[in-house]
């Protein structure tokens, strides 16, 4: 029998939704933030670039919304997008006051541009460290507050559920031991999945856990055909996929082929600055060489750009990259593109409902519509910043009573996680090879029936072994997969960061609504 808790809120993952959504319950309630490894350890912190915010008034945040609407691809929910950039300036400006610190010259805060941006609007931190920042001062926030409990290195196994309502959550902390929680409600704010790729800027953490959680309790996901994969991640063998910011581009980098070749030029007029599916898409087809499976380099060069100290513009990147023998003013920088945000996710409404009562998700992890197919850089963390104070009231709003719970967590025998390993590494270089920048039906198939193998797999050891984290996180990124496999074979079009070779045109007559995965059923085609 598992030890029993209860709390009013259940937040699970601790970056910038989670944390913003965690800051406005601590008034009304006792709030349980799960987290599986340090505060710190989010996709949040390891964003570079900046956040997008619209301070400079009303023409700005018209053109906010339009930059958002366009680099969408047709399938931004525009009232999401509304909010993003109406409400994005207040809660910026409250993280200023409460001291998140942005970088300023001559006591102005310094914006730079990023691809698809009618205007320099993103604001920084430390350089190239915005994501970092924003994570300290939230999380210093919460850590004030007597009312905001963190688990840390615990993993949520599942979710309770009872007649259809979110009750609570089963836990695993990192002694293996469980424990069942319960809650008025249940915020989802757990992030991205980019480890379902073995190319990715994400870090470990980014299994997509909760979107496989929500999924199990029955919640509809949304959109999950549309990964982004950032155009500009380092490309050295052995190390892993670092993300070069497109703030890089922003201070002038080009993106040169092996011939020496400004390709860009080829695919978007605005060049460098294109959005990001068309530089993505750019990048992988500069690289692929005569012969399939052979590859050519490609480049990121800033060796041009004098006036600015890249090194104190971008202390973080030229950091890492000094750790491998290359530096912005000198060298030619190899690239390649790398999965980066997923633009689905759990589906809500605009303000963090999901379809299960009790059930929120706000951030990464959820599918507000925001983005259409393809996301605008750096709307991310306005996005949790806005969006998790959103599902924040309406938890409130909602008031739902406390339920007591009678779960008894099953006992624990001996944890394996010998033969997890290959099969995530299956899974990963499968997803890359099937459903990466490039996709077409033959091999979303065959990436379909590897899961599914995956799968089956992963169920079977999972009834001979106790719970561990690395099963669970195996389990949630094969979840993540399927519904990645079946969304994207599903749209017959090409749209944002979904390619398919074999349909290269946009179908707005077929395809102008946003996929709906209801887990077993087909995949169905909906209007926000
Ligand atoms: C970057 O710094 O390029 C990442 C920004 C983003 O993903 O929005």
């Amino acid at each position: 029998m598992a030890v029993q808790n209860r709390c009013d809120f259940l937040i699970v993952g601790a970056g910038v939704a989670g944390l913003r959504a965690a800051l406005a319950l601590a008034p009304h309630g006792d709030v349980l933030v799960v987290t599986k490894e340090a505060v710190r350890e989010s996709n949040t912190h390891y964003a570079q670039g900046g956040i997008a915010v619209a301070m400079e008034g009303q023409e700005d945040v018209a053109l906010h919304l339009e930059d958002t609407v366009a680099a969408g691809d047709g399938l931004v929910h525009r009232a999401a997008a509304e909010l993003l950039v109406r409400e994005g300036p207040l809660r910026v400006a409250e993280l200023i006051e409460a001291g998140a610190h942005f970088d300023r010259q001559n006591g102005h805060l310094m914006r730079t541009r990023e691809a698809a941006h009618s205007r320099p609007r993103i604001l920084h931190a430390n350089g190239d460290a915005t994501g970092a920042e924003i994570s300290r001062s939230l999380a210093a926030m919460a850590r004030s507050q007597t009312s905001i409990c963190f688990a840390e290195w615990t993993t949520v196994t599942s979710l309770i559920e009872n007649g259809g309502t979110v009750l609570g959550a089963t836990l695993l902390d990192s002694h293996h031991r469980q424990r069942v929680v319960s809650a008025r409600s249940v915020l989802i704010a757990s992030g991205g999945a980019g480890q379902v790729y073995m190319d990715t800027t994400n870090p470990a953490v980014a299994t997509g856990d909760g979107i496989a959680l929500a999924s199990r309790a029955g919640a509809e996901l949304a959109d999950m055909e549309f990964y982004q994969f950032h155009p500009t991640a380092l490309f050295l063998p052995g190390v892993p996929r670092f993300l070069l910011s497109e703030a890089l581009r922003g201070e002038g980098a080009l993106l040169c082929n092996d011939r020496g070749e400004r390709f860009m030029e080829r695919y978007h007029n605005a060049l460098e600055l294109a959005p990001r599916d068309v530089v993505a898409r750019a990048v992988a087809r500069e690289s692929q060489g005569e012969v399939p499976g052979e590859s050519r380099p490609v480049y990121l060069d800033m060796r041009h750009v004098s006036g600015v100290d890249l090194h104190e513009r971008f202390p973080g990147i030229s950091a890492f990259l000094a750790q491998h023998g290359l530096d912005l003013h000198r060298d030619l920088i190899p690239i390649r593109p790398a999965a980066h945000y997923l633009m689905g996710g759990i589906r809500t409404d605009l303000d963090g409902r999901t379809s299960v009562a009790g059930l929120y998700a706000a951030g990464e992890a959820a599918c507000t519509g925001l983005h259409g197919a393809n996301r605008l850089a750096s709307n991310s963390l306005l996005e949790g910043l806005v969006f998790g104070a959103r599902a924040a009231q309406s938890m409130l709003a909602d008031d739902l009573p406390s339920e007591s719970l009678e779960v008894a967590a099953p006992a624990l025998d001996a944890v394996s996680d010998a033969a997890v390993e290959p099969l995530i590494t299956r899974l990963q270089h499968s997803m890359g090879h099937f459903a990466g920048v490039l996709r077409d039906e033959t091999g979303l198939k065959e990436g379909l029936g590897m899961q599914q193998e995956i799968e089956t797999l992963l169920q079977e050891m999972g009834a001979h072994h106790g719970p561990s984290r690395r099963r669970l996180e195996a389990m949630s990124l094969s979840v993540v997969a399927r519904a990645i496999l079946r969304s994207a074979l599903a749209r017959a079009e090409s749209r944002g960061a979904h390619f398919r070779t074999d349909f290269p045109r946009r179908d707005d007559a077929l395809f102008q609504q946003h996929s709906i995965d209801r887990g077993d059923g087909p995949i169905s085609f909906e209007s926000r």
